[in-house]
């Protein structure tokens, strides 16, 4: 605190606090100290303004996040993550505040107005429109995430395609030269379509390009590679994936173009950079899947012009992505019968009914913890369903390793899959298959009792279609015995699903 002496001596003079304050603030630790002290003295707004721009020279942002420290540190108290905080300079001013300027006076529009339908432009790719709500609404900006290598360049290169027959189409790319764009393209059949490709980074020259050529869909693939060139901070750090992606939303908000933009995604499943690049965008789209098998999954996790939660399938084959048109079919594809540890499943996404089959194996564990493995589902709600079976049934699954698998790589979030997951559990546990033809779906309660689930019917004609005869469904009293030429098992109580392994009670 040398300094501190140097600026001791005008402390005796007219001079204010914040004239002393702000070379201290430049230089010394501790400054959130100082500062709160100094703040206290300010004579006026504009002091405060000044002071605290001193001391929010630099920041220190957690990259995996996106959430400022004012220190640097191993980890980020915001998510838990190792060695991602880095040191940022901040490109905005704090807000300034009001001043004495006055605004002028909205005037409000009644809910009965009625509104211009937004025009829509579909791919022609059914799965893909369905998860956009109906096709790529004017000015939208949508977000698309998921793994390396998942298929999201190829997606939208078919697209883009497909659309360029009646709109002007750009696909900008910081990760492909032109040539290697070229190749995907002749591989995808598509040699002759009228895309403008572009191998570019620079955002500044990317919107200068938009507002000249005025192109109704553009394609920037992807965000992490994507700069502007008055901020300090290296491509794909928070402060360059937000900057990059207002800038770029703006300018095609102005020029109504239809902006996708393809965003990586950390190791836990996020879209690398700050979650506000979720609420920027219209639309945010995530590509699941597992490398290992061929289909994938497009889902929608929020929609600004159509419902979330929508699934679109495809399998990823020679000439790209194919559209799966009926997916509880290529789910089901490889279901063994007879074998114990299998249920099948009637879930729902979004509107539509997908059957898929959930794997259970209980196999006796040498360890002193036994393993909880689960892929494709939540391993809370495992845990769960365990405690319950053994709680309130009996089923003593304690000492065992739990493996629990959602065939095919699909995710299940919905509870109506628990029953399905309890089924498979007693399956596995007593060696006695679930009937074959059997679907089965119910939420369980932690007192063992089955509740109901939404969209009963659409469940079941499904399950119908499919050709299956059977299903286990909660009890309720107003729903018959047979429906869509099923046989139904209402059930109580989890108890009750238990008389499937038990030969004398098997229905
Ligand atoms: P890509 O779209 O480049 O993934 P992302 O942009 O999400 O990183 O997909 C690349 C993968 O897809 C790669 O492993 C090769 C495979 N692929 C095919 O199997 N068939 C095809 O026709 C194409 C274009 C890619
Ligand atoms: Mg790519």
């Amino acid at each position: 605190m040398k300094r501190g002496c140097r600026s001791c001596r005008v402390v005796g003079s007219a001079i204010s606090p914040a004239d002393v304050a702000i070379p201290l603030l430049e230089d010394i630790s501790g400054k959130w100290k100082v500062l709160v002290f100094v703040l206290a003295y300010a004579k006026d707004e504009e002091e405060k303004q000044r002071l605290f721009m001193a001391r929010s020279a630099t920041l220190f942002v957690c990259q995996s996040c996106g959430s400022s420290h004012n220190k640097w540190a191993g980890k980020c108290e915001g998510c838990g993550e190792w060695n991602t905080i880095v040191e940022e300079t901040p490109a905005e001013r704090p807000p300034q505040g009001l001043g004495r300027v006055r605004g002028r006076v909205i005037e409000f529009a009644q809910m009965s107005g009625t509104s211009a339908v937004q025009p829509r432009r579909k791919t022609g790719i059914e799965e893909f429109d369905r998860v956009t709500g109906g096709g790529l609404v004017e000015g939208s900006a949508i977000l698309i995430g998921g793994d390396p290598g998942i298929g999201k360049s190829t997606i939208l290169l078919q697209a883009v395609a497909r659309l360029s027959g009646e709109a002007k189409c750009a696909y900008i790319s910081g990760e492909e030269s032109v040539d290697q764009m070229r190749m995907r393209a002749r591989r995808l059949g598509f040699a002759e379509a009228m895309v403008s490709l572009a191998s570019a980074t620079c955002v500044r020259d990317i919107i200068s390009t938009l507002e000249k050529e005025k192109f109704d869909v553009a394609v920037i693939d992807s965000i992490q590679t994507m700069y502007i060139d008055n901020l300090d901070s290296a491509p794909g750090t928070v402060a360059q994936v937000r900057a990059s992606a207002q800038e770029l939303i703006r300018a095609a908000k102005r020029r109504g173009t239809c902006l996708l933009i393809v965003g990586h995604v950390t190791k836990d499943g996020q879209i690398a950079g700050p979650r506000v690049l979720e609420h920027m965008v219209d639309t945010v789209l995530y590509f699941e899947g597992d490398r290992g098998h061929t289909f994938r999954i497009l889902r929608t996790v929020k929609n600004r012009f159509g419902p979330t939660d929508e699934i679109g399938v495809f399998e990823m084959g020679e000439t790209g992505l194919q559209e799966v048109k009926n997916p509880s079919e290529l789910f089901l594809s490889q279901r063994q019968h007879e074998v114990s540890g299998s249920a099948v499943f009637a879930g729902m996404e979004g509107t539509r009914p997908v059957l898929v089959e959930i794997q259970a194996l209980v196999a006796p564990s040498s360890l002193g913890m036994p393993r909880r493995a689960v892929i494709g589902w939540d391993s809370a709600r495992l845990a769960m369903v365990l405690a319950v079976l053994e709680a309130r049934c009996d089923v003593q699954i304690g000492s065992n390793d739990v493996y629990l698998n959602v065939a095919g790589g699909l995710r299940i979030t919905e509870p109506a899959a628990d029953l399905a997951v309890a089924a498979a559990l007693a399956s596995s546990l007593s060696g006695v298959p679930v009937p074959s033809d059997m679907v089965i779906f119910g939420e369980i309660g932690l007192s063992g009792e089955i509740r109901n689930v939404g969209q009963l019917d659409t469940r079941l004609k499904e399950t119908s279609k499919l050709g299956f005869k059977h299903a286990m469904i909660p009890a309720h009293p107003k729903t018959k015995d047979k429906k869509e030429g099923l046989r139904l098992t209402q059930i109580q109580h989890l108890k009750d699903m238990l008389s499937l392994f038990t030969e004398d009670t098997r229905p």
